[in-house]
C-alpha cells in the first residue's frame, strides 16, 4: 500500500536510487549527473481538452509557438556556404541559409514581391543565391534583395529595404534554434542548465547517421509524454515483468528543461533474486550490443569477480568507440557512456547525450489536426577524427500506419517505437471516450508531464 502520510512527491521506488547506483561505477560520473532537482508541483488532473481541443491548439499556435526557442535543424544540415534547409511549424516556414561568413541566417520563407514560398517545406539543398521561382526576385545569402528584374517598373520599391525578413536564430552545440519573438531571451539563457551540463558530458564532434520523420496518431504533447516518463516501460515494452522496472531519476530544472536518467545494465531494484553480474551482462549483450561497432560476432564478455556488468560493458564500448572513431573516450564515465539520459527542452527538443544512446527527438503539431503530430528521430555518432562531419542525411518518411521496423537502421529500438505508437493511438481514442475529463499523473515519475503543461499554460496566459 502506498504511504498516504508521506508528503506528496516524496515517495520513491524501493531499492537503490539512480544516484546510488552510478556512484558505485568505476569511472565516476560528472557532477551534472549527480544533481537532483525535484519539487512537488500539484496533483490535479490534466484536462483532456488540452490535447483534443482545436481551440486550445490554436491558442498554442498564437501564443506559445511564436515565443519559444525551437530546434530547427542541425549544423550538419547546412555545412557549406549556400546550403539551406526549411523548417516548418504551424503555418510558419523558416528558410535557414549558411552565408559566406559561415553564419546561419533564418528568414521568413516567402518572397517580398507577391509572397511566393521560396523553398519547399521540409526541403534542404544548395543555392548561390535565393531566387524566387515566380518572377525571379533574387536575394543574396544575407537576405538582401540583390536583383529585382524589370526594376524600371518598381520605382516605388526601396530595394535596400526589401530584403527577406529575419527570424532570430542561434546555435547551441551544433543545434540550430529559431525564435519568432524579437524580444526573446538569448538561447543560452533559455536553455538553463543545459550548456553547463553538456560541458561535463562527452564533447566530440557528432554527425547524424539517421533521420526518420514519422506521422504519429496523437497530439504533440501526448506523443512527447510517451517519451518523458519510464513508468510505462514495464507494461508497454516488457510484458509487465516487474524485474524490468527502472530506478529512474526525474529532474525539473527551471521553466524549460527537465531530465530523466536510468541505468543500463544494473539490476532492477525490485529484482528477486538479484541476478548475477554475468546474467546482467548476457541481457546487456542481447539488448544493447548493436550500439558497439563490430560486436555482432563477439561472444558475451565475461565479468571478472568484483566487477560489474555495466563497468565491463562500458569499458568495452569506450574502447571500441575509441578505435572506430579515433577519439579518446577512456575518461567518459560509465553512466555517460551507456545510460539512458534524456534532457527535454520545452516545447519539443529531446536529447540523449550518451556515447551509445546518442539520439534526439523533435515533435511538431499539425495544423488543423490536434490528434496527430510529426515526429523526427535522429541518431548521432561521433565524427571520425581527421575529417569533417558528414552532411545530415535526407529524412526517411514514415506515414501514420508505417512501422519503424521498415527501416533496418533503427535497429532494436524499432520495436520499442512501434509499441509507443500503439499506445498513442489508443490514448487518442481514449481521450474521446473516457468517463473522466482529465489525466491523473504520478507525483514523481510523471512530474515532467505536469511540468510540460505548466510551462505551456504560462505561455498561453502570456506570462
Ligand atoms: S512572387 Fe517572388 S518574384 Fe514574384
Ligand atoms: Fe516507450
Amino acid at each position: 500500500m502506498a504511504n498516504k502520510q508521506a508528503s506528496p512527491g516524496s515517495a520513491r521506488m524501493p531499492g537503490p536510487s539512480y544516484r546510488e547506483l552510478i556512484t558505485r561505477d568505476n569511472t565516476p560520473p560528472p557532477g551534472a549527473l549527480l544533481t537532483e532537482q525535484y519539487t512537488f508541483a500539484g496533483d490535479n488532473d490534466i484536462a483532456f481538452a488540452n490535447y483534443t481541443s482545436q481551440d486550445y491548439a490554436e491558442l498554442e499556435f498564437a501564443r506559445m509557438w511564436p515565443k519559444v526557442w525551437q530546434w530547427a535543424c542541425h549544423e550538419t544540415h547546412l555545412p557549406e556556404t549556400g546550403d539551406y534547409c526549411v523548417y516548418d511549424i504551424g503555418n510558419a516556414s523558416v528558410l535557414l541559409v549558411r552565408n559566406s561568413a559561415g553564419a546561419v541566417n533564418a528568414f521568413v520563407n516567402a518572397c517580398m514581391h507577391r509572397a511566393t514560398q521560396l523553398k519547399a517545406s521540409g526541403s534542404c539543398g544548395f543555392v548561390n543565391a535565393i531566387t524566387c521561382p515566380f518572377h525571379g526576385w533574387t536575394y543574396d545569402l544575407d537576405g538582401n534583395l540583390a536583383e529585382l528584374p524589370h526594376d524600371w517598373d518598381f520605382p516605388h520599391v526601396d530595394q535596400a529595404g526589401s530584403g527577406l525578413r529575419r527570424i532570430r536564430c542561434e546555435i547551441w552545440n551544433g543545434f540550430v534554434f529559431v525564435n519568432f519573438d524579437p524580444q526573446a531571451v538569448p538561447l543560452e539563457d533559455y536553455l538553463e542548465v543545459l550548456p553547463d551540463h553538456f560541458e561535463q558530458l562527452p564533447q566530440h564532434p557528432r554527425e547524424i547517421t539517421l533521420h526518420i520523420e514519422k506521422h504519429l496518431p496523437a497530439n504533440w504533447k501526448a506523443s512527447q509524454e510517451a517519451f518523458l516518463e519510464l513508468y510505462h516501460v514495464r507494461e508497454t515494452h516488457a510484458g509487465g515483468h516487474p524485474e524490468t522496472d527502472l530506478a529512474a531519476q526525474y529532474d525539473v530544472f527551471g521553466k524549460h528543461v527537465s531530465r530523466f536518467m536510468h541505468t543500463i545494465g544494473a539490476p532492477c531494484p525490485m529484482a528477486n533474486p538479484v541476478p548475477s553480474e554475468q546474467v546482467l551482462m548476457k541481457r546487456l549483450w542481447r539488448e544493447e550490443k548493436n550500439w558497439i561497432p563490430g560486436a555482432e560476432e563477439d561472444d558475451v564478455p565475461t565479468v571478472p569477480e568484483n566487477e560489474t556488468a555495466r563497468d565491463v560493458y562500458s569499458a568495452l564500448l569506450k574502447r571500441r568507440f575509441s578505435e572506430t572513431y579515433g577519439h579518446d573516450f577512456s575518461n567518459v564515465s560509465t553512466a555517460a557512456a551507456i545510460d539512458s539520459i534524456q534532457y527535454f527542452v520545452f516545447p519539443n527538443f529531446f536529447l540523449f547525450p550518451g556515447l551509445s544512446l546518442n539520439i534526439a527527438y523533435r515533435f511538431r503539431p499539425k495544423l488543423n489536426n490536434p490528434d496527430q503530430c510529426l515526429f523526427d528521430l535522429f541518431y548521432f555518432q561521433p565524427t571520425p577524427a581527421g575529417r569533417s562531419p558528414n552532411q545530415a542525411p535526407e529524412p526517411i518518411r514514415l506515414g501514420l500506419d508505417d512501422s519503424f521496423t521498415q527501416v533496418p537502421e533503427v535497429g532494436h529500438m524499432a520495436r520499442i517505437f512501434d509499441e509507443d505508437t500503439g499506445n498513442l493511438r489508443a490514448q487518442t481514442n481514449g481521450f474521446k471516450i473516457s468517463a473522466k475529463t482529465g489525466a491523473t499523473l504520478g507525483n514523481y515519475q510523471e512530474i515532467r508531464i505536469r511540468h510540460l503543461h505548466q510551462t505551456n499554460t504560462r505561455y498561453l496566459s502570456n506570462e
